[in-house]
């Protein structure tokens, strides 16, 4: 570190009298020399193991990589916990906490004494709330991901999380044992790691390899590959090195590095809660972003991945094949050569040689799996704000449809009803979901891709069009329209939908319409009231206050911006 170097942390531990001793005295009982606190850049390690967050339950030995690398270039490292969300054991939905999370992490970091941070990002939720919360102070930040599990195997063949939609729906039918299906769960999940498919936790992965705040290579590497720490510890080192070039995030975060972003998600078939994640984060740094960005800029991008859930490979295959830096390689010359990254160069500078291994995991741009493959953002009078569709997880012929609406009030209802005999269903039919926003779940639930009725899978139809105002898991597949705003609970068309209303998509013309006159949505309009909630007190009060619609990231209101890293006053 040069001499003339002013440290953030050297405000705390630079200090002399009552306060400087105070800083000083209460962190050598963790068996510090002196010289530790004598102009070194304090480095936070921002941790969000947690053993409720199996995905994240690795940490604490990949955050001693880090260390180690962090000692290496002559910081102190000092690991901190935070709020964990896990997707698996949280409930009502672990995005209720997303930015509940990101607050604990933005204080953590302003109220502490450093001079940059290493965010351990892993489980969907994790990433976003800790790049929301470091984009909100802006010192220099570095993510590095818990890495992917070991491609699950089961009765000889390969699964993932994917295959719980799968085989749940041929469990429901009697098509797969309760006995088989126990088995799958443990031969799934077998290593330290997160979802080992293109859902939203390597999506989430992806998009910080994407915009530049992680070391090149970050989103692909297994969880309990060697080097996975390889990469823990050189990030050790870099985060180092930007505290002394004073590489904050906002440096790294321009807009072009978010449309950066966005094409890449498109390659690589990324998770529909990107565009809700990547638009909070980019209201926290202060960067423009319209739903509209991800159609303009993504939806002309093509698929270059075989990777579930929209293919049939793994993440250790994509590790194997090259990972995300042979996709970036290949989108070289549709990306943009300005933004600067974690490592000091450019997106494209880092990547512009990286190998393909394997054609069938990583196509190249000639030659891609599908032409068209980002989210299209779709609009009409039953989402004015819009709503959002993965094609390439969905079937092409519902793409253009026209069919009756079946309505399913709240969760509850569609589950008592779904499978009932008696439900009047086709497979032309529109399954409608409502209050499963984020107001109205709360926390915007993944409930959008709605298992079939069982008499409609019974006929061996396996998808239909489905409507929500809801999130669908990353791992999921499906013709679903996502994140309908406003949502239903905040008075959106959408609640207006009865039984048998007409309903049209039309996702080459970007249009979800209700085939229901003005005037007689007016009447209904008149009529509806919202559904009473039983939050009256605490955070989820607090969230259903504040949160924003889908659109714009289902942020809190107040949260959007940044307030800096400065603190202005003592505490004795
Ligand atoms: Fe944690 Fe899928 S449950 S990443
Ligand atoms: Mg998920």
């Amino acid at each position: 570190m040069s001499p003339d170097k002013k440290l953030r942390s050297s405000d705390w531990f630079g200090k002399s009298g009552k306060d400087g001793f105070i800083y000083r005295a209460w962190m050598k009982n963790q068996g510090f020399p002196p010289d530790e606190f004598e102009g070194k850049p304090v480095i936070g390690i921002c941790n969000t193991w947690s053993e409720l967050t199996p995905c994240n339950a690795h940490f604490r030995e990949l955050a001693e990589s880090v260390k180690r690398g962090i000692w290496e270039a002559g910081g102190l490292p000092l690991e901190f916990p935070v709020m964990s969300l896990g997707e698996t054991l949280i409930r009502p939905t672990a995005m209720l906490y997303r930015n509940l999370a990101s607050m604990d992490v933005e204080e953590s970091i302003r109220a502490n004494p450093l001079d940059g941070v290493v965010l351990m990002c892993g489980c969907d939720k994790t990433t976003p709330a800790l790049v929301m919360g470091a984009c909100s102070v802006d010192i220099p930040a570095i993510v590095v991901s818990g890495g992917p599990m070991l491609t699950g195997k089961f009765r000889g063949e390969d699964i993932g999380t994917t295959d719980v939609w799968r085989f749940a729906a041929e469990h429901k039918v009697g098509d797969l044992s309760t006995e088989a299906f126990r088995e799958a769960e443990g031969a799934m999940c077998r290593s330290a790691g997160h979802c080992a498919v293109m859902g939203t936790a390597s999506t989430m992965a992806s998009m910080a390899e994407s915009l530049g705040i992680s070391l090149p290579g970050n989103a692909a590497i297994p969880a309990v590959d060697a080097r996975r720490k390889v990469l823990a510890h050189r990030s050790g080192r870099r985060i180092v090195e930007m505290v002394e070039k004073d590489l904050t995030l906002s440096e790294i975060l321009s807009r072009e590095a978010f449309l950066n972003a966005i094409k890449i998600n498109a390659a690589i078939g990324g998770s529909t809660n990107f565009i809700v994640h990547l638009t909070a984060i980019a209201r926290r740094i202060g960067v423009p972003l319209a739903l509209e960005d991800f159609d303009t800029y993504g939806s002309q991008v093509p698929l270059l991945v075989n990777l579930k859930p929209s293919g049939e490979y793994h993440m250790e295959d994509f590790y194997y094949a090259g990972g995300l830096p042979a996709v970036i390689c290949e989108l070289q010359d549709h990306l943009s050569q300005e933004p600067v990254t974690a490592n000091g160069k450019t997106l494209v500078d880092n990547n512009r040689d990286a190998p393909c291994y394997d054609r069938d995991v990583i196509a190249s741009i000639e030659e891609p799996f599908q032409r068209e493959a980002g989210i299209t953002v779709v609009r009409g009078n039953l989402c004015p704000d819009g709503a959002v569709i993965k094609t390439s997880a969905a079937s092409q012929e519902l793409l253009r449809h026209r069919g009756p609406a079946v309505v399913f009030e709240t969760i509850e209802d569609y589950h008592a009803r779904v499978d009932d005999p008696e439900l009047e269903v086709t497979p032309d039919s529109v399954l409608v979901l409502k209050h499963v926003g984020p107001r109205g779940y709360p926390g915007m639930a993944e409930v959008g891709n709605m298992t079939l009725p069982k008499k409609i899978l019974r006929q061996g139809v396996d998808d239909m069009v489905r409507i929500s105002d809801g999130r669908m898991s990353g791992t999921a597949y499906g013709t679903a329209f996502l994140h309908v705003s406003p949502e239903s609970y905040a008075g959106g068309t959408l609640a207006l939908v009865e039984n048998g209303d007409m309903i049209e998509v039309d996702v080459e013309n970007k249009r979800l319409h209700l085939e229901v006159s003005e005037q007689e949505l007016q009447r209904r309009r008149t009529q509806w009231n919202p559904p009473p909630h039983d939050y009256e007190r605490g955070y989820v009060r607090l969230y259903i206050d504040h949160v924003q619609q889908a659109h714009l990231g289902a942020d809190m209101d107040f949260l959007a911006g940044g307030s800096g890293s400065a603190v202005r006053r003592e505490s004795h």
